[in-house]
């Protein structure tokens, strides 16, 4: 098996200690957390545009999951997870508004109360690179490639998430959010 997020791997036990029982893993890719998170006892839904669940339902292993969803159907899906998985997915978004989507996405199928991995690249607070010749990956237009802790805070909390906590590693940055009850 491909080695999970150092993330999912960093908070499977907390995840195990305040009761998580169902996940969803959005933007599942190869499938390398949610198989992981199966494996530790979790019940995981995996999600992900078309042409990659179309893959995906051909992976062998993909039977041990709780189901595999494309994105469309996700606003309708009401999964009520504990927990959503994010890695190295809202940072590859290209626009404002797929974000937004994303988001919504997220609160229609977490539980209030539940929580919200998300590990993107990261860059750090003190950094200003709006209109420099790196804009096209530190973008200030709601567009990013890579955050701050404090940038992904004002893109979630009008979403209703709080951060429990977050750390960097290397070009990452992870983050806990709590979906307010
Ligand atoms: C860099 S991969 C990360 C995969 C996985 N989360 C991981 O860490 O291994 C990005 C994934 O996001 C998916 N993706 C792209 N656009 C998406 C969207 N609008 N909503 C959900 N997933 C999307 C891609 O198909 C791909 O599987």
């Amino acid at each position: 098996m491909i080695r999970p997020a150092s993330s999912v791997i960093r908070y499977t036990r907390f995840f195990r200690l305040a009761k998580v029982r169902r996940v969803l893993d959005y933007g599942a890719g190869l499938l390398r957390n949610a198989l992981y998170l199966t494996d530790e006892g979790f019940q995981v839904f995996a999600a992900d545009v078309p042409g990659q669940v179309k893959a995906l339902a051909a992976h062998p292993e993909a039977g041990r999951l709780a189901g595999l969803l494309t994105v469309g159907g996700l606003a309708q899906a009401g999964l009520g997870v504990d927990l959503v998985v994010c890695t190295f997915v809202f940072n590859i978004l290209a626009t404002r508004n797929l974000k937004k989507q994303y988001l919504e996405n997220v609160v229609a199928n977490l539980r209030r109360g539940g929580y919200l991995l998300i590990e993107v690249n990261s860059r750090y607070p003190d950094t200003v690179f709006c209109g420099s010749m790196l804009r096209h990956y530190y973008s200030c237009d709601g567009s990013a490639r890579s955050y701050s802790h404090d940038e992904l805070d004002r893109q979630l909390a009008s979403f209703g998430f709080e951060r429990l906590c977050h750390y960097y590693s290397g070009h990452a940055l992870a983050a806990v959010y709590r979906l307010r009850a």
